[in-house]
């Protein structure tokens, strides 16, 4: 069975506001209770605050994915990858999304809004939110992620 959505943050840069409004509605078709962090306007900000905000409130439990968006979504992700349990998948293709979720369990969608179009940011969204984890043997290896959590 495809779980839903479930609690989303979503949060951006300047370089990214307007992908982040543009896949809203599709996050919320597929279930998602969206919390939207910003930033919500063209002016220069800083990717880590928003990355860290989403992290956060992941590892706290009030949400349960996020979608970090940035010029190329490679800040966003290293950012949200410092926080413990928080696996953040820099997608730029649906085949990616679809595995990030099957095989490591990703909790975070990052995309570059200056890479990928709409199109394929919507193919990617839809990978994420639509498609389980396949436990198994990658539940082992997602285990092994966290440094000093060796099972
Ligand atoms: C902002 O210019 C840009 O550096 C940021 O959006 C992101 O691509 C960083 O990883």
């Amino acid at each position: 069975m495809t779980e839903r959505a479930g609690r989303v943050g979503i949060g951006c840069d300047h370089a990214a506001v307007e992908l982040k409004r543009a896949l809203m509605p599709l996050i919320e078709e597929l279930g998602g209770s969206l919390r939207d962090f910003g930033t919500d306007g063209p002016e220069s900000c800083d990717y880590p605050d928003f990355a860290h905000a989403v992290a956060e409130a992941i590892t706290a439990g009030q949400l349960d994915r996020g979608v970090l968006i940035c010029g190329t979504g490679l800040g966003m992700s290293y950012a949200a990858n410092r926080h413990a349990g928080v696996r953040a998948a820099l997608c730029t293709d649906g085949f990616t999304a679809r595995m990030a979720r099957a095989h490591n369990d990703a909790n975070v969608l990052c995309l570059g809004a200056r890479v990928v179009g709409i199109g394929v940011a919507e193919d990617i969204v839809r990978a994420f939110f639509t498609t389980d984890f396949d436990g198994g043997r990658h539940a082992r290896r997602v285990a092994k992620i966290e440094p000093g959590d060796k099972p």
